[in-house]
């Protein structure tokens, strides 16, 4: 928005006249007057129509201020106050805006301001482009080069207390929205000489100071350097502190301003430890050292310096000791050594520093460039600063003067060509130009080449030049005139004659360093050192002389004259006041002679005898078509007759401008002044107009969309209200008619139910009265039944009574026997189909049976019992196999024979009698028995067999088959005795729990002659139930089965009584036998 404000001018307020166009009456003096009267107003900025005057006020003005900055940002060129700031921001919004590129030219000569100039500038167009943390980054590393260039570049001057020693051209691009997008630097030829020798009263490069000043002590002992300037040779002494100026605080902005622009540590510090070898490299001396060959030869008097400079720079020694002592020739494959003399070796270790430091500089500079380039490859609009060194006259002008008022002549050169020239003569000054070519031409000529030879040639070539001077010269003008030595020639330049001395220049422009000495650096372990010498390399060997000092530069400028001639120039002319470098001071004198070189006052008088302004019609017709309606919007024709309708219509009175070839011219300044205010104020009626235009488009589109919208809207709306009230009349009407037809229905059904009601009563009624007539019928037949029946019972009675009468006598005699038997009868039916429910199960051994409902069918309850028993029992009989039926006679037999004789009988029981415990025929062991008997085996099994003497006991093998009892050693199975069935007599045992048992023999049968045996056995049961049962069905005869407990046996000759004794427990559960007499054998039973 365009602020509301008072407008200002150029004309308010002012002191003096503001823009020398308009100073009245137009001389020498009124200018200076005018200048003076500002300056001491503090006004140091003057116009002369756009080109910028600053007088260097020596002290720091206030009007630099962010407020300053925004004063004069987005405002016209002569709006208010000259100022620097006005014409950067002429030049960037003429960037922006207008896609022109821009180059502001700072002129003056040394200490006038430009470099003070050049950095408002670019803080100006810093602080008002765009704003963002990326571009901001970039601004700042913009801004931030300058103090690292200027301590490296620039140096105490007679003249300049921070004198730039180098030309800087810097190249601002920005974006199409005019944000900056990154820089380029561009360097012309450092005044390197400097660093090996300052004049009288001047300082080397300002960052010597500010090292030894602001490092600490252990960056100090880094480099190996010392605080005191005065341990070095190249720092001269008498200026080395500079009033106002702090090293040290500006030693640590330099580093600051380093990292800002991306130097890393490590770079930084390569860039140090050069500087310090530069320092180191000029306490190196040498003395003379004749040799036997009469040659002259120069040794290093002290080594130390020289150990720490090839610490440092990490160089072998001996490398640069002996590059300092010979020099190397290489010619057509020759190579040829020649030692140095004192003064060489002294040259060789100048020209070394010299080198190194300038090379530092430029690789500066390109470091710089590489961190501030712009990242993007998008199309860059560009303005270019530049600040070039002054130009300068000293006691002693030497080549370096020479190649900067060179440069100063070709700025001048094409300041004049650019803004004087098409009402000026040509001014032409090509004879620095001239001198330079002949120089080169001097150096490369084959032979002896001396200063001296170069002065004599220009005094032939130049001798008849107007603008040259000297003795020698063939012109007799300078004959005699003895301010002008014969070593020297004066030029005259633009801006003043300047002597300059021929000595140096050849060895200068040749700029020569011996081969041996870059070969060293290059050997150097330091990078960077390595990277500023590529020619030392071997490999690369080039025989070629490259390019002269002299011609390098003059390309350079070359290149710059014509990249600043594609640019829209913007002029910043610097003058000095005084040369005391001191505040209010107006040194009249010194202002006239800058005045007049610099040619203000013509420009003043081009600019008011000729127009101020001129644009080509056709962009003067785009920027003003509005002002005039029939310019406006469009004018169908020729630009010309579009811009001369315009102009005619603005009433502008006629002298101030006139209609050239292809372009306007306006002579006035005020008039363009008053154009561009007119464009500004019809843009903001333009702007009101579209606005209104566009708010009424807005607002109808707006208003039209709404209707349209409401119309749809209420047609949604009406439906559904309606829907909404046909909805309530729907079901209002539902309602009603339920309401009737319930009425309805409910009449309906009362009417039903009336009729219903009748019909029932009738039907009541009707009932009653049947009912009535029926009971009334009923009691008729009844009392008729009554009647009937009365008489058919008496008649009964009178009937049985006749029968009993008649059957008293049968009656008595049977009926009662026949009820009795009946009943019983039933009663006994009763019992069994009762009975036959309550049935127990069918195993033998459950005990269970039912009750016995009637005491006299006792006997019939019990036999019932017994006879289910047995049915059950032969039920579980019948399922036997053979086998089992053989294991349950056996076992039923043993229990006649010693159930309730035999106390061991009843453990017998749950024992199944397995026979054949010992299983003969598979242990081979008894092959031999086996084999011996053929006939099938009933027992098998070892008992104990007691000794007939002693009543122990013996282990045998008691074996019962069909026929036979045998008895064998249980160890070998060898038969000891066999008793035929036969002769087995009788069985005897206790009827203890006892295993004893004796067999009888037949007497004077074969086997008795020792006696009758007697055992022991853990199966005595099964064994006497098997010996009973193999005997009867083998003898027919049963065997007798003794049950005593005592009883007698048969020993040999002797009838020996076993007798049985209870309860004796000597030996715990065992029976023990013993045979007390030849008549008792005592067995103790448990
Ligand atoms: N606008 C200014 N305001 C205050 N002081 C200024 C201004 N311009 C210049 N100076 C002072 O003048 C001194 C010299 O200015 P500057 O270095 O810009 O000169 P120069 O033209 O670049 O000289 P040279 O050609 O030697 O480099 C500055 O160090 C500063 O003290
Ligand atoms: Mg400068």
């Amino acid at each position: 928005m365009a602020k509301m404000e008072v407008k200002t001018s150029l004309l308010d307020n002012m002191i003096g006249v503001g823009d020398m166009v308009l100073l009245e009456p137009l001389n020498e003096e009124s200018f200076i007057d005018n200048l003076k009267k500002r300056f001491d107003h503090s006004e140091i900025y003057t116009y002369i129509g756009s080109v910028v005057i600053s007088v260097n006020p020596y002290r720091s003005l206030p009007i630099y201020s962010p407020e300053k900055v925004e004063d004069y940002r987005n405002r016209n060129f002569y709006e208010l106050s000259p100022h620097i700031f006005a014409l950067s921001d002429e030049a960037y919004r003429s960037l922006r805006d207008q896609d022109k590129d821009q180059c502001i030219l700072i002129t003056g000569e040394s200490g006038a301001g430009k470099t003070e100039a050049s950095k408002l500038v670019m803080s100006y167009v810093a602080a008002v482009c765009g704003k963002g943390a990326e571009v901001n980054q970039v601004k700042e590393q913009l801004l931030q080069s300058n103090p690292v260039l200027e301590a490296f570049g620039n140096a105490k001057t007679v003249r300049n207390d921070n004198s730039s020693r180098f030309g800087k051209y810097m190249d601002i691009e920005f974006d199409f929205k005019g944000d900056p997008l990154g820089g380029v630097i561009s360097n012309y030829l450092l005044e390197k000489s400097r660093v090996v020798k300052q004049p009288r009263g001047e300082r080397n490069f300002h960052i010597f100071y500010q090292l030894l000043s602001g490092a600490s002590e252990d960056l100090l002992n880094k480099l190996k350097l010392e605080r005191d300037f005065s341990r070095y040779n190249y720092l001269s002494l008498d200026s080395a502190k500079v009033n106002g100026v702090d090293d040290a605080a500006n030693f640590r902005t330099v580093r600051n301003a380093m990292q800002i622009v991306g130097f890393m540590d490590h770079e930084a510090q390569s860039v140090l430890e050069v500087i310090a070898a530069v320092l180191k490299l000029g306490n190196i001396e040498f003395k003379p050292e004749s040799r036997v060959n009469g040659l002259d030869e120069s040794k290093i008097k002290d080594k130390n310096e020289l150990k720490e400079i090839c610490e440092l720079t990490g160089i072998d020694q001996s490398v640069l000791e002996r590059a300092f002592s010979f020099r190397t020739v290489e010619a057509k494959q020759e190579k040829v050594s020649t030692t140095l003399n004192v003064a060489q070796a002294y040259y060789a270790r100048d020209a070394l520093a010299k080198n190194l430091y300038s090379r530092l500089f430029s690789w500066l500079v390109n470091r710089i460039n590489e961190s501030i380039k712009a990242q993007t490859k998008v199309r860059k609009k560009v303005m270019g600063v530049l600040d070039i060194y002054g130009f300068e006259i000293f006691e002693d002008n030497s080549f370096e003067q020479f190649i900067i008022n060179y440069c100063n002549e070709k700025l001048q050169q094409i300041f004049i060509e650019l803004t004087l020239k098409e009402e000026q003569e040509e001014y032409i000054r090509e004879n620095t130009n001239g001198i330079l070519a002949m120089l080169d031409e001097e150096c490369l000529r084959p032979g002896t080449v001396t200063d001296d030879t170069f002065l004599e040639k220009l005094n032939q070539v130049c001798a008849t030049h107007q603008h040259f001077e000297s003795r020698m010269s063939k012109c007799s003008r300078f004959l005699n005139d003895t301010s002008l030595p014969h070593s020297c020639f004066r030029i005259q330049h633009y801006a003043g004659k300047v002597m300059y001395q021929v000595e140096g220049f050849v060895d200068k422009n040749n700029d020569l360093l011996y081969r041996d000495l870059s070969q060293a650096m290059w050997k150097a372990s330091h990078s960077l050192i390595k990277a500023l010498f590529p020619e030392g390399n071997p490999a690369k060997i080039n025989l070629k002389r490259p390019p002269t000092a002299g011609s390098q530069f003059k390309a350079s400028v070359a290149t710059l004259m014509k990249n600043l001639q594609t640019k829209n120039p913007n002029y910043i002319r610097c003058i000095k006041p005084n040369d005391k470098k001191a505040a209010h001071i107006f040194n009249d004198a010194l202002v006239c002679h800058q005045i007049r070189y610099l040619g203000l006052l013509e420009n003043v008088r081009v600019r008011r005898a000729g127009y101020a302004f001129r644009q080509a019609y056709e962009p003067c017709l785009e920027r003003y078509k509005m002002l005039c309606k029939q310019t406006w919007p469009h004018w169908k024709g020729p630009a010309r007759a579009g811009v001369e309708v315009l102009f005619n219509e603005l009433e502008f009175p006629v002298e101030e401008y006139s209609f050239g070839r292809s372009k306007i011219f306006i002579r006035n300044p005020r008039t363009l002044f008053k154009l561009e205010d007119l464009r500004k104020r019809r843009l903001e009626d333009l702007a009101t107009l579209i606005q209104k235009i566009f708010r009424g488009w807005k607002c109808r589109t707006h208003f039209l969309l709404m209707k349209k919208s409401q119309i749809v809207i209420a047609a949604w709306y009406r439906r559904y209200s309606q829907q909404k009230k046909y909805q309530q009349i729907k079901s209002s009407a539902i309602v009603i008619q339920s309401f009737i037809r319930g009425w309805k229905a409910r009449k309906i059904l009362r009417e039903l139910k009336h009729k219903k009601r009748c019909q029932e009563a009738v039907t009541t009624i009707a009932a009653f009265w049947h009912g009535t007539q029926a009971r009334r019928e009923l009691r008729r037949l009844k009392e008729e039944a009554r009647n009937k029946h009365a008489i058919a019972v008496i008649w009964a009675y009178w009937l049985g009574l006749k029968v009993r009468r008649e059957y008293r006598k049968f009656f008595r005699a049977n009926a009662g026997k026949k009820i009795y038997e009946f009943t019983l009868q039933r009663i006994v039916q009763k019992y069994f189909l009762e009975m036959k429910n309550k049935m127990p199960s069918l195993s033998p051994i459950d005990k269970n049976w039912p009750a016995r409902p009637y005491l006299f069918l006792d006997s019939t309850h019990k036999e019932l019992k017994r006879i289910f028993h047995l049915w059950r029992c032969k039920k579980y009989r019948d399922q036997f196999t053979d086998q089992q039926k053989l294991i349950y006679e056996e076992k039923l037999e043993a229990s006649e024979l010693f159930k309730d004789k035999k106390a061991l009988y009843p453990s017998s029981v749950g024992q199944p009698f397995q026979g054949a415990y010992l299983e003969i025929s598979k242990d081979p062991k008894y092959k031999k028995l086996k084999d011996a008997i053929e006939e099938k085996i009933i027992i098998a099994e070892v008992v104990n067999k007691v000794n007939r003497a002693n009543g122990k006991c013996a282990s045998r093998i008691f074996l019962l088959t069909n026929n036979n009892l045998l008895l064998a050693d249980q160890k070998s199975g060898h038969i000891k005795s066999e008793v035929p069935l036969g002769d087995v007599t009788k069985v005897s045992m206790s009827s203890q729990n006892d295993g004893f048992f004796a067999v009888h023999l037949k007497e004077g049968s074969g086997a008795a002659s020792k006696g009758d045996f007697l055992f022991s056995s853990d199966h005595l049961i099964e064994m006497a139930t098997k010996l009973y049962r193999t005997t009867l069905s083998q003898t027919k005869q049963k065997l007798n089965i003794e049950i005593s407990d005592e009883f007698l046996v048969q020993f040999r000759q002797d009838k020996v009584c076993v007798k049985f004794i209870q309860g004796n427990q000597k030996n715990g559960s065992v029976p023990t036998c013993k045979r007390k007499n030849n008549r008792l054998l005592e067995v103790a039973v448990p």
